[in-house]
């Protein structure tokens, strides 16, 4: 057979496909360096671990299965991952972990550039051998689509060298995390390539990619010599004291427009490219909630992590009522989604998602 299964150059052209991740056996995993960094001091989730409450697991499963119904109906095809089991300790001739994280969310772990889909490296030990959820899918992929490039980036080897000891501290304290993000000093140092696949927003020839907790630089060099038809750029957004993951903080909604996190801005020194092609970066709505929901990693700010179906429309979740209202006013039609229970397994609607096929070619925004 030969058809075209993977195309996808950007975060907004019409989708047509999609991964959808599940909340099966999502696990807290133990304490581990890069993690430990994530998890603010005032959180319900230090020092807890193990696998999660299965009612927790159940609900997250049925948010997930709905939205993947919604964007069959929607005529978007949608496949599943395979879950693994994440109970079983990593080992590795460097590092060891009693368990693993989960098979959600999927953005984290697969870049989709073209008609390649790339594993990235990970940083965390517990999700070193996440992408096995998604093999099956990549053979399948791989055994329709005659143009399906598989990747997977270098595994790093996570000792403990590739961790500042000094984000290991009990009581850090989010004034000394802003003001070690204002330096760019984060948890992973420079000693191999590292990146999650979350930290990058693909703009056709543009690769936008967040320097922070889970991406270090080496890592964009990595993706600089690995994408050479692309220009790379790297982008930090110093309000933010946890930087992982940039869908939760720069949200491309369509060509020439962005959301940004209020309390994460762009710093004026990174805004030229943007500027200089009339793209406009607009301050995102407040979220609807003061505070994440149980046992969640992310902020409340999963209110901006939308997913874009096509340019005119856009999957909100359905308590984030500021953030539709903003959307209808920038002219997106808002197909609302519930998800807020599924949170806490790593993310909201754009990163339980990978992209498949969305229809388009590679553009140039920024000539
Ligand atoms: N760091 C973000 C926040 O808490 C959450 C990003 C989640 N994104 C993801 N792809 N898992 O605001």
């Amino acid at each position: 057979m030969t058809k075209t299964i993977v195309n996808s150059w950007n975060e907004w052209d019409p989708l047509r496909h999609v991964i959808v991740g599940r909340a099966d056996d999502g696990h807290i995993p133990p304490e581990e360096p890069a993690l430990d960094a994530k998890v603010p001091e005032d959180s319900d989730m230090r020092g807890e671990w193990g696998r999660r409450p299965q009612e927790t697991i159940d609900r997250a499963n049925e948010l997930l299965d709905n939205f993947a119904s919604l964007l069959e109906k929607r005529g978007v095809r949608v496949d599943r991952p395979t879950p693994i089991d994440h109970s079983k300790p990593v080992t590795t001739p460097d590092f060891h972990t009693e368990s693993q994280f989960g098979c959600m969310p999927p953005r984290d772990v697969l870049l989709t550039v073209g008609s390649e889909m790339l594993e990235a490296t990970m940083s965390y030990r517990c999700r070193w051998f996440e992408y096995l959820n998604y093999r099956p899918l990549m053979q399948r992929y791989f055994d329709e689509d005659p143009n399906f490039r598989h990747e997977s980036a270098p595994k790093p080897r996570l000792t403990d060298a590739d961790y500042h000891p000094d984000y290991l501290s009990e009581e850090i304290g989010v004034a000394k995390r802003l003001q070690w993000a204002e330096e760019k000093f984060f948890v992973t140092t420079e000693e191999e390539p590292l990146f999650d696949a979350a930290d990058v927003l693909r703009f056709g020839r543009d690769l936008v990619v967040q320097h922070g907790f889970t991406t270090n630089l080496k890592g964009i060099e990595w993706l600089r010599r690995h994408f050479p038809d692309h220009r790379v750029h790297t982008v930090n957004f110093p309000g933010d004291p946890y930087p992982i993951h940039i869908d939760a903080t720069f949200t491309p909604l369509r060509p020439g427009l962005i959301l940004n996190n209020p309390q994460r801005r762009l710093p004026d020194d990174q805004r030229k490219m943007y500027e200089d092609n009339d793209w406009q970066i607009v301050d995102a709505a407040q979220p609807a909630h003061n505070t994440p929901p149980p046992l969640c990693y992310s902020s409340t700010w999963l209110s901006m992590n939308v997913l874009v179906l096509d340019p005119k429309t856009v999957c909100v979740e359905k308590s984030e009522v500021y953030q539709a209202e903003q959307m209808d006013k920038l002219g997106m039609e808002v197909v609302e989604v519930e998800l807020r229970d599924a949170y806490a397994f790593g993310g909201g609607l754009h990163c339980c998602t990978a992209d498949v096929y969305r229809e388009g070619t590679c553009e140039d925004y920024f000539p």
